[in-house]
This record gives structure tokens, C-alpha cells and sequence, in this order.
């Protein structure tokens, strides 16, 4: 049999996170110039249970029946086949590799899921719907992250811009304007469970504060979704600069994404925020595309570790 290879993109969150955790909206866009690979051989003349398992990005090289039981890798694999009402997967081995860089919020660990999911359903004889995709994708989510919202496996799933809001059903996003923005990542990696279970201190702490911010941010994202449909580009700048601030009163962010916003608002960009968990991760900013360019180079020189341009076209909602 000849090997199967799956793959997923990233993601980036355009507004609402954190308050999307909290029941508010949050805009996703999926980024294809990333992507996770789970790739599949058969094995059939080795004896015994052998499914071997290498996730090099994770430095993870075994058998597939020597990870707990609770691990996130051996987990995706028992809910496909729980789903299959299968036993265990024919002798194969299985290599996950990922070009997302891990803990810097581009969605690397649902984009991994998303990918093996994939490629041990087709492996099986039987791809798996979008949806059924996902749904098994937001388990091992909540493995890995505690409770998440479900907007990350749901933006890698669908691969589509969408306005999300938890337990409801999302919205695919008309995007009628082309629009620019830089991923920029801090270098600073940060755990997502860590800053969304601090912040769940905080708002058990002052219950009233917290809500009002996400209420603000609520606000916030439900026009950025009006601009995306006007193409009102310097308003959404505007939005993203105040989201940013509310991030920042809410202890979010840092002082390395507070420096390269800053260095970006001062370069001209329309706005700019940091996306994801953040406390580090990754910031994006939305520009003039003719100056991404010189935006990225600045953002570089002024520390970021890394920085992708991505424009979001109009005519399909992809992201190239
Ligand atoms: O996985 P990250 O770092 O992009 O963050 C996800 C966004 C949060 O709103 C902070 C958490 C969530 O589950 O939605």
C-alpha cells in the first residue's frame, strides 16, 4: 500500500480571544503558509502490535501502545477508532511533522491533530467528514489545553475565515476586500492553558471588570466583522488597536508585544494586536500590502523571531 499523507494548515485569531472562552465572538483565519503533515506507511509483515509513532517537532520517537493512554498522540488515534468500533489500527508507523512552531498561537497543536485525524481515517479506508473531523480534534483540544474555546480545531478543520462563538453554529466570513496583515512571532513561547486559567483567577477575583472587557471586546469583533464585509480597512485598524489595549488592561500581553505594536503603529500600519493566547506568541498587524514588506524587516531588526505576510483574498475566503 503506498503511504498516505494528510495534511492541515495553521491559524491566526483576528479579535475576540480570551473573551471567546467567556461565551463572546471571535474571528479566525486559517494559514496556509504553515501546515502539519501526518504521514502514514503500512507496515503488514512486521509481527506483533506494531505502530510505530515519530513526531520529530516533539522529539517523540515510539510505539504507539508505549504512550499513556491520556497522551494527546495516543488519544487522536483511540478516538478514530472508537469512532470506527475498531480494537487497534493494522502495523504501521506514523510520522507527524508540523512547520508551526509549538506554543506560539498558530494553532500548531490542533493543526498536528487535525492532520493525523486525517490520515489514520484514510489509512483506515474511510476519510472523515469535516465535521466529525473536528468534533474528535476539540477532545484531544481540551487534552492539550485544559478547556478551550474550540475555535482553533474549528478554523483548521474548516479552513475557511469564520466568526465563531462557542456552542453555536459558526459563520463562514464574506470577505469582499483583499486585506493584508504580518505574523509576527515574539519568540517567547507561551502555554495557552497557563495564561487562560490565570485569567480565570482573575475574573472569579473581579467577576464584573473581566466581563466588561469582554463585553467591550465583544463589541469590538462584531464590527470587525461589518469592516470585513465593507472593506472599511482603516476602522478595522482602529478595532484592532482597541482590542489590543483591553488585552493589555487584562495582563495578556507582554512587554515584547507591547514594543513590536508599538514599532509597528509607529512604521504606519492600520493596527495591530497580539493573537492567541498571548503573554508571548505571536501579533498581527494589518497593513498596506505595498509596505509589508519593509514592515516585516522593521519587526524583524526591532527582535521578532520570525514573520509571515498573508493576504486574504476576496473571491474564495482562502488565505494565500
Ligand atoms: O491557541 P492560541 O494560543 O491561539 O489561543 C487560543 C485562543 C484563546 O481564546 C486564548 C483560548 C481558546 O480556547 O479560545
Amino acid at each position: 500500500m503506498p503511504a498516505i499523507s494528510c495534511s492541515a494548515p495553521g491559524k491566526v485569531i483576528l479579535c475576540g480571544e480570551h473573551a471567546v472562552v467567556y461565551g463572546r465572538p471571535a474571528i479566525a483565519l486559517p494559514v496556509f503558509s504553515v501546515k502539519s503533515t501526518c504521514r502514514i506507511i503500512a507496515q503488514p509483515n512486521l509481527a506483533g502490535d506494531s505502530v510505530s509513532i515519530e513526531a520529530p517537532n516533539i522529539n517523540l520517537k515510539t510505539n504507539l501502545l508505549k504512550l499513556e493512554m491520556t497522551h494527546p498522540i495516543r488519544q487522536t488515534v483511540e478516538q478514530v477508532l472508537g469512532y470506527f468500533n475498531m480494537e487497534r489500527l493494522p502495523n504501521c508507523s506514523i510520522l507527524i511533522h508540523s512547520s508551526i512552531p509549538p506554543a506560539a498561537g498558530l494553532g500548531s497543536s490542533a493543526s498536528s491533530t487535525i492532520a493525523m485525524i486525517r490520515a489514520i481515517s484514510t489509512f483506515l479506508g474511510h476519510p472523515l467528514d469535516i465535521s466529525e473531523t473536528n468534533r474528535i480534534a476539540f477532545e484531544i483540544e481540551k487534552i492539550h489545553h485544559g478547556a478551550p474555546s474550540g475555535i482553533d480545531n474549528t478554523v483548521i478543520a474548516y479552513g475557511k475565515p469564520l466568526f465563531f462563538r462557542k456552542q453555536e453554529p459558526f459563520e463562514l466570513l464574506k470577505i469582499l476586500t483583499p486585506f493584508t496583515i504580518v505574523i509576527t512571532d515574539t519568540g517567547i513561547k507561551s502555554s495557552t492553558a497557563k495564561v487562560v486559567s490565570e485569567l480565570k483567577n482573575k475574573w472569579k477575583r473581579s467577576t464584573r471588570k473581566y466581563e466588561s472587557f469582554f463585553d467591550q471586546i465583544e463589541a469590538i469583533t462584531i464590527k470587525i466583522k461589518h469592516c470585513l464585509n465593507s472593506g472599511e480597512y482603516t476602522h478595522f485598524g482602529n478595532l484592532l488597536n482597541q482590542n489590543q489595549e483591553i488585552l493589555r488592561d487584562m495582563g495578556v500581553s507582554c512587554q515584547k508585544l507591547d514594543d513590536l505594536v508599538k514599532c509597528a503603529l509607529e512604521f504606519g500600519a492600520i493596527g495591530a494586536k497580539l493573537s492567541g493566547g498571548g503573554q508571548g506568541g505571536n501579533m498581527i498587524t494589518l497593513v498596506e500590502p505595498q509596505l509589508a514588506d519593509t514592515l516585516a524587516t522593521r519587526l524583524s531588526a526591532a527582535g521578532a523571531a520570525r514573520t509571515l505576510i498573508m493576504t486574504i483574498s476576496p473571491e474564495s475566503g482562502d488565505c494565500v
